[in-house]
Order: C-alpha cells, then structure tokens, then sequence
C-alpha cells in the first residue's frame, strides 16, 4: 500500500481553515495539512513580491512533507502566486481561490454586485480578469475591510471594532443597492453570519469555500489520488505563530474537529517544524 499523502493547505493565518474545513467535511479520509503563516498576517497590505516569496517558501515546505496538492486558501496568496506557482511546479496540481465574481453577477438582481477583499487581491490580474470576464454590465462595489483580517486573527469576531469595520464597508455598497456580496479573503467566512446580520435577508454573501472544497475532489479524483476507505483523516496544523493563540482562535470560532498543532519556524526564507 502507498503511504499517505496529505493535502497541503496555506493562508497568511487562520482565514484558510474556513476552506480547510470544508474539504475536511467532505473528504473526511484525507489527512490535511494546513500552514498558517501568521508570523508574517496580514498579507493583503504586502507587494505582490514579497506574497510570491512567501508562497512559493511555504509550497516548498508542503512538498517537502509529500503534498499531493496545494490549496492556496488565500485570496491574497491566489492574486499574486497561482500563476507562478503552477509554473514552478508543473507537476503538482494547485487549486487556488478566484473572487465569485461569475455567481454573483449570476444571481444579482439589482445589477449592482460588493465584494470583500483584501488591497493585494484587488491590485492582482487574476481579480481584473475576473472582472473582465463575469461582470459584464454590473455596477462592482469593493471594499477592503481595513483591520478587519487583524479582528478575526485576534478572534474578534463579534466585538463592537469588527462590527463597526463591517458597518464601514458595508453601508455604502447597500445604500448603491448591492444584493450580492462576494467574500473575496477566506478570513471573512468567520463573520459570515454578523454581514448577513447587517445586510439582511434580501442579499446573497456568497462564500466560495464549499466550491473549492469540491474543486479539490474533482483534481484528486482525475488523478486518481483521493484516499479510499473510512478511516478519519488526520488534521495537522503548523503556525509560524503562536500555537496557543491559534488554538484560542478555533475555541472562539466554535471549530471543534480534532487538530494536531506544531509550531512552524521562518529560518531565512525557509519553515522548518517540530512534532
Ligand atoms: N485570508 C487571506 C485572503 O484570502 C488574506 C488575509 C491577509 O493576510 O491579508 O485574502
């Protein structure tokens, strides 16, 4: 029998743990393994450059540990590296995060579409392409939710700050009548419910996280490579920060599942980690 190999999963922090637990709901075989490089959070106010590096060290490491897959589960990491990563590893499937632009121009019908992401994601061609593809005739409102990604590391998800950011970058875009927000930074899904709470019932907060949970099934599946059998998966997550306050993290967000920590270390432009 071939060893196991996990699925690679990274973002800047914590935000990649809504799509990590997505894949862990509906491949519950696979063994994860996910890097929060919150020693370097937030990413999105970083030059593209420097978000490349940092991806492409962290691609490195999870290849290193027998990744049969990268989900780059960051918006941010997704607009400055997808490309370049599959060129610098083109046998090594990658499965990255695109704004939702396409379903929200689908099912908008005011015509008018917000999105929630990060100064990098919006610099990046991989969002203006989008654009140009999806939202043809639409009136895009965006919003960068400054603070907010700092919030949601520090677990606040609920405190008057964060629901003051959202009432920020909200407001506008529905007084111009939008009735489709994108989520386009995977920290966001951790306040999913207080943005419906202040958007209401009338608009759509569409979270890409399920979708790519699908989309990594359906890479797995072409190559052959989804694990068979029931036995759980394990779930091992490395920070390059602080173990106890990721922890404290997951308690606040009610993420129940069993977890592995390990502590990640950056020496020079790599991460090496300890069981
Ligand atoms: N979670 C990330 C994203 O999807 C990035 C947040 C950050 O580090 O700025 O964009």
């Amino acid at each position: 029998m071939q060893p196991k190999r996990p699925i690679g999963i990274f973002d800047s922090g914590v935000g990649g743990l809504s799509v990590a637990m997505e894949i862990a709901r509906l491949l519950p075989a696979e063994d994860l393994l996910y890097i929060g490089d919150q020693a370097n959070v937030p990413y999105g106010s970083k030059p593209l450059e420097r978000i490349q590096q940092l991806s492409d060290s962290i691609t490195r490491f999870l290849l290193e540990k027998k990744a049969k897959c990268v989900v780059v589960a960051c918006n941010t990491a997704s607009a400055a590296s997808l490309h370049t990563l599959r060129q610098s590893y083109p046998t090594i499937p990658f499965i990255g995060m695109e704004p939702a632009i396409k379903p929200a121009s689908q099912a908008t019908q005011t015509g008018a579409i917000g999105v929630l992401a990060t100064p990098a994601t919006f610099k990046g061609q991989l969002y203006n392409q989008t654009l140009q593809r999806y939202a043809n005739g639409k009136q895009v409102y965006q919003s960068t939710c400054d603070g907010l990604v700092e919030q949601i590391e520090a677990g606040e998800l609920n405190s008057p700050r964060t629901l003051q950011i959202l009432q920020k970058a909200l407001q506008p875009m529905l007084a111009a009548g939008v009735d489709s927000v994108v989520l386009g930074c995977t920290h966001y899904p951790f306040v999913l419910e207080q943005i419906a709470n202040i958007a209401g019932p009338a608009v759509q907060i569409i979270n890409p996280a399920p979708a790519v949970a699908r989309q990594v099934r359906a890479v797995l599946q072409e190559r052959s490579a989804l694990e068979q059998g029931d036995t759980l998966g394990n779930f091992t997550l490395i920070t390059t920060g602080d173990v106890d306050h990721t922890a404290a993290f997951l308690q606040a967000a009610g993420i129940r599942i069993p977890i592995t920590f390990q502590p990640g270390t950056w020496i020079g432009e790599d991460i090496t980690s300890h069981s």
